[in-house]
């Protein structure tokens, strides 16, 4: 079985630089290759990402991998290669896409995420989980950033691989991705082992929003700080970081990101009209509940303090409020 797992990490190594030779130097990557120059991918990004190609035909990985002496069924297996039902020969499963090497922390490739160059559905194909690739226990680019998240104590973190990919560009380094898939419990040690500051940056729509929540509410046990940046509606790190800089979002996105709470009573007002006295009033409710939820008296107060001195509201009437929340509660 080891020695399996070996031979698999070989061939995906061999199997990943074939990919980038691809994509650089031959002439089948010249689309790749204007489509990730119009998406400002610096050259030295396609290299350090180890990004390349998977040209548009049915056997360019299989014929590969044979060649080099591999078994096609060890890599059917691990979900590169797929074999054909009437004849049972081997063919590639990633077929004209961008092709985003998968590392784990000691930076071995272990799968592919491949991209459409279009609008093309699925966007992203994924290697399958398997005995190489525990999806939950990897962070994508966490064997480039370990080093600066640890020196920052601070860790920045993504939904997506191309956001990871343009945070790199602009010179923030401490960036991983969940990969689209919810936070594991996994992921939060590997997390928690290495810094003491968690900035949450998803997708800045609604599906971004209820992962970042959801992301935050897996972080519970984290002990550290943990905020939630955002940008204008609809728009993801990628989007941003090509529109304005990487400068723009260093200041604008990540040094204004809230912490939950904050977060969550920005939410709650979204859309809403406070000067509306009934609106005012179920707004404050809500926020008690929120409040209500938060572990560290000392939060609370602060919390509790904000929504006095925004509504001039007594601090007692709301902390009696609160304390009906609680008895509902339990
Ligand atoms: N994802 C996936 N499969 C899909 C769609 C998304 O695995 N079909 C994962 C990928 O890890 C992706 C992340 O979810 O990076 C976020 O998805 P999305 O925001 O849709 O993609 P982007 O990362 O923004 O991709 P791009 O900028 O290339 O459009
Ligand atoms: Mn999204
Ligand atoms: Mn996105
Ligand atoms: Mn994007
Ligand atoms: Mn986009």
């Amino acid at each position: 079985k080891n020695d399996n797992t070996k031979t698999l990490y070989h061939g995906m190594e061999l199997l990943s630089k074939f990919y980038q030779y691809l994509l650089l130097d031959s002439r089948y990557g010249r689309a790749a290759q204007s489509y990730l120059k119009e998406r400002h991918f610096d050259p030295e990004t396609i290299k350090t990402f180890q990004i390349g190609y998977a040209v548009d035909s049915w056997e360019t990985a299989a014929k590969f991998l044979i060649k080099r002496k591999f078994s096609p069924e060890q890599f059917a297996e691990i979900g590169l290669l797929l074999k054909r039902e009437f004849d049972g020969k081997f063919y590639d499963r990633f077929r004209h896409r961008v092709m985003f090497p998968i590392h784990d922390q000691r930076g071995r490739t272990v799968a592919f995420a491949g991209r459409v160059l279009d609008n093309q559905k699925p966007k992203y194909l994924n290697s399958p989980e398997s005995q190489v690739f525990h999806k939950g226990k990897i962070l994508y680019g966490y064997h480039l950033a370990r080093a600066t998240i640890k020196q920052l104590s601070e860790v920045i973190l993504f939904e997506g691989y191309v956001d990871v990919i343009k945070a790199h560009q602009a010179g923030i380094k401490n960036a991983v991705a969940s990969m689209g898939t919810s936070l594991t419990s996994e992921q939060v040690s590997l997390l928690s082992r290495n810094t003491e500051n968690i900035i949450i940056c998803y997708d800045s729509d609604q599906a971004g929003t209820e992962a970042a929540f959801r992301a935050a509410e897996m972080l519970k046990s984290f002990n550290g700080s943990i905020k939630i940046a955002r940008m204008p509606q609809g728009m993801d790190p990628d989007d941003y970081i090509d529109r304005y800089g990487g400068e723009h979002f260093r200041n604008n996105v990540l040094g204004a990101s809230l912490t939950i709470m904050a977060f969550k009573m920005q939410y709650l007002r979204y859309g809403k009209n406070l000067n509306d006295e009934g609106e005012r009033l179920r707004y404050i409710e809500r926020v008690l509940h929120e409040i209500a939820k938060l572990k560290k008296a000392v939060e609370r107060d602060h919390y509790l303090r904000q929504l006095s001195d925004e509504f001039s509201i007594s601090l007692d009437a709301l902390k009696q409020q609160q304390y009906q929340i609680y008895r509902n509660e339990k």
